[in-house]
């Protein structure tokens, strides 16, 4: 007999980030399915894990099903760790946002970086179940490098790579990766989770 499908809810209404968690979370006995429209959860902490949090809690309660949350960005040790959770709103486009990051580093030769992706998996009532974080240390290049990926991908130098983000595979962005490296971590905790009764 097969198990019982438990339905997990992805907090987010951006369809390649469901489709991203489905292809991640395959192999578990779970119900994926995208939070309802017009749910919209203000991303108000100033941390990722705080709004990774955020956003899984309220979409549990909403939803009274399990919730999983991401949030994730581009934190410069020169800039005071800025972009940060203000990432994706640093600039309105990918390349305004790439532009912006060079000018403000112009005058810097310290270019480190490191991406963090924090996931929070949430139920109702109850809060928190899980929480995870996975970080990549790297530099920000002088001009952007190769065609892949999304976002700071292009100027983004992977320590001990000698490549930008947007110069690997996918795969191997998903080995080196903050968010790949979050889910190694969630993915053995959510499979214990998933065998209590
Ligand atoms: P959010 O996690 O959907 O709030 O988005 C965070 C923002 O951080 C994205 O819009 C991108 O600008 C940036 N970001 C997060 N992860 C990556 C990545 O893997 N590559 C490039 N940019 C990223």
């Amino acid at each position: 007999m097969s198990p019982t499908l438990r339905t997990l809810v992805i907090a987010s209404g951006n369809l390649g980030k469901i489709r991203e968690f489905e292809s991640l979370l395959g192999g578990l006995p779970l119900r994926i399915t995208a939070q309802p429209d017009g749910l919209e959860v203000e991303e108000t902490g100033q941390t990722f894990a705080a709004n990774a949090r955020l956003k899984a809690v309220a979409v549990a309660n909403a939803t009274e099903s399990w919730a999983l949350a991401d949030d994730s960005g581009l934190s410069v040790d020169a800039l005071n760790g800025a972009p940060g959770v203000h990432s994706a709103r640093y600039a309105p486009t990918d390349p305004e946002r790439i532009s912006r990051l060079l000018d403000a580093l112009k005058n810097h030769d310290h270019r480190r970086a490191h991406f963090c992706a924090a996931l929070c998996l949430a139920a109702p009532g109850n809060g928190v179940l899980l929480e995870v974080q996975g970080r990549c240390d790297g530099q920000i290049t002088r001009s952007p490098r190769g065609e892949g990926g999304f976002g700071y991908d292009p100027i983004f130098e992977v320590e001990g790579t000698a490549r930008t983000f947007a110069e690997m595979s996918t795969p191997e962005k998903k080995a080196h990766g903050h968010r790949g490296r979050a889910f190694t971590l969630l993915e053995p905790q959510l499979r214990q989770l998933l065998l209590k009764p």
